[in-house]
């Protein structure tokens, strides 16, 4: 499947895809140096004493988390020490299509990230996971996190991932001074007031809107739909028999279609992170991303919460919380079984937490975080999560399976060439007819 996004992305954005799948080859030569089998590289064989974790954090406002939790763990466990397969890639697209190599020639490692929802579903669906109930047995995790949380990753009555956090896309990022300068005197809160702020930052010479490569383009397309339709009908999207071709769809689209025309030209070429630093540097009035990009700003950047930089809801979704969650499983045939079962135990734990999401820019996914640890942002984004009405992720995995997601990325791709709505709407809607 994830061959078929790369092949797919070939024929949209060469550069892109050139640069990603170097950074994907590069990723995996040097996370499992060894020899080649089938044309594929060959993970080197499992030491005995070790714990091999996968995931995409790798670059800025991703791997401090990560690199937070990997001392802990080598302090605690001297004779495990934690072997970090990352594979770099915003939104893991390089990671997952790596991921699915090893796993087709059982090559696991043992334990990797997935998003809760349906990105998850699919590994459990194939088999690739183990149940891991007896560890929320143990450690009570399903009575510390909130119970829409405990739904999204049960499946067919079965506990299969732990989550480390709750990430929220549908944020505005903006730069306070930038904003100033343009003689935008409020962030906007509605579609009307977005367009003009816009405009204004156009014609005081900024970017008025910086975007990156293609998943961030899916990125702010959910966030544009979900803004437009409201959270029930877009939660309603990803059910059997969903109406794609009403007239809420084709309004959201349209308005893409809008804010593209206030993009940068090169955003196929820019990671989410180079997207966000126009903001940082003041080059780009607004940049819409999720909350990793808390951590990317105040960790990376060493920018200041509220001055160096800012953030309000998506307009139109204030209230609204399009949320993922970032979670580790226990793979089938995991060459370490028991190093990998302490591993979850331990993500799950109030102090693994505690410490990660400060840093990610993530809420934690228990519900006894200590306020205290976290910066303007996140503590704000605490007290957004216990009130607002969810609305899951499409580009990270809570509402459609990986398949699903490929047809919205050739449908979106096609789109971004063309920028003919109808043609774009009608191959949603034969999409989602696949699902019925
Ligand atoms: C998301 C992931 C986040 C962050 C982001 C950018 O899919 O859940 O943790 O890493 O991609 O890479």
């Amino acid at each position: 499947m994830q061959h078929k996004i790369q092949r797919h992305r070939f024929r949209l954005s060469r550069r892109t895809v050139f640069r990603s799948s170097l950074l994907g080859l590069l990723a995996l030569v040097l996370v499992v140096p060894s020899a080649s089998y089938g044309g594929k590289t060959k993970p080197s064989a499992a030491k005995a004493g070790q714990l091999e974790v996968f995931s995409w954090w790798t670059g800025g406002g991703e791997a401090h988390g990560l690199q937070a939790l990997i001392k802990i763990w080598n302090k605690n466990h001297p004779t495990t020490p934690f072997k970090n397969e990352t594979v770099a890639g915003g939104a893991g697209t390089n990671a997952k299509a790596v991921l699915a190599q090893r796993l087709a020639a059982n090559k696991p490692p043992d334990s990797f990230q997935g998003h809760a929802g349906q990105e998850l579903a699919d590994y459990i669906k194939a088999g690739q996971v183990e149940p891991i109930d007896f560890i929320y047995k143990k450690s009570g995790f399903d009575k510390i996190m909130p119970k829409q949380l405990i739904q999204q990753i049960t499946y067919k009555g079965h506990l299969y991932s732990v989550p480390v956090n709750i990430h929220r896309a549908n944020i505005l990022w903006y730069n306070p001074a930038t904003l100033r300068k343009a003689g935008i005197t409020t962030p906007p809160k509605t579609w009307g007031q977005f367009i003009a702020a816009l405009q204004k930052a156009k014609s005081a010479g900024l970017i008025p809107l910086a975007l990156g490569e293609q998943w961030t383009q899916k990125h702010l397309l959910e966030t544009v739909v979900i803004a437009t339709i409201g959270p029930a009908r877009w939660n309603a999207l990803w059910k059997k028999g969903a109406n794609w071709s009403n007239a809420g769809v084709t309004l959201a689209l349209n308005r893409y279609k809008t804010l593209l025309t206030y993009t940068n030209s090169d955003a196929a070429s820019l990671t989410w992170q180079d997207a966000s630093k126009l903001v940082a540097d003041g080059k780009a009035a607004f940049n819409i991303m999720g909350d990793w990009a808390d951590g990317y700003f105040r960790v990376d950047l060493k920018k200041k919460p509220n001055t160096g930089y800012a953030w309000t809801a998506v307009p139109g979704t204030n209230g609204v919380y399009d949320w993922l969650s970032d979670s580790f499983t226990l793979a089938k045939g995991a060459p370490h079984r028991a190093a990998a079962v302490q591993w979850l135990a331990f993500l799950g734990s109030k102090k693994a937490q505690d410490t990660f999401n400060p840093l990610k820019g993530s809420i934690p996914a228990r519900k006894d975080a200590n306020p205290k640890l976290y910066d303007p942002y996140l503590k704000w984004a605490l007290n957004q999560w216990k009130t607002d009405k969810l609305a899951g992720s499409l580009t990270h995995g809570v509402v459609a399976s990986n398949a699903w997601n490929t047809d919205v990325d050739t449908a979106l791709g096609l789109f971004l060439q063309s920028k003919d709505v109808k043609k774009f709407q009608s191959s949603l809607v034969t999409a989602a007819k696949k699902r019925a």
